[in-house]
């Protein structure tokens, strides 16, 4: 679980899942309203991609709940695998 506090409270919070097959899920990723749009979620991203690495994962996979959520996470070099999926290496 990856948290992002700002002024002592929880701004962001991404869940990250090891599937044991070299791929880890970024199961959650979630940005309290207020806080969207100030780099909260790339903070989160970047620190999931540096745990993976960490873990020596071969792939990253996440799910887009919508199309501004897929749009997020193209931006940040995940490529579409279907309607919701997107993967990217670490
Ligand atoms: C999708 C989500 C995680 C993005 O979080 P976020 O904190 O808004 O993300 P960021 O602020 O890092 O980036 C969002 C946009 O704001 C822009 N931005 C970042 N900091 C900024 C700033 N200081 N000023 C202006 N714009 C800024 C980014 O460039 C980005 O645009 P881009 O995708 O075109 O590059 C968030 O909207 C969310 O929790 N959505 C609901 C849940 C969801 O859909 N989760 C994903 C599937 S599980």
């Amino acid at each position: 679980m990856l948290v992002v506090r700002a002024a002592g409270a929880i701004v962001g919070v991404a869940a990250l899942e090891s599937l044991g097959d070299g791929t880890i899920d970024l199961a959650e990723i979630l940005v309290h309203p207020l806080a969207e749009h100030t780099g909260v979620g790339s903070l989160l991203v970047k620190a999931a991609l540096q745990q993976a690495r960490r873990m020596k994962a071969k792939r990253i996979m996440t799910h887009a709940q919508d199309a501004s959520g897929r749009d997020f996470f193209i931006h940040r070099g995940f490529v579409a695998i279907d309607d919701r999926r997107l993967e990217r290496k670490p």
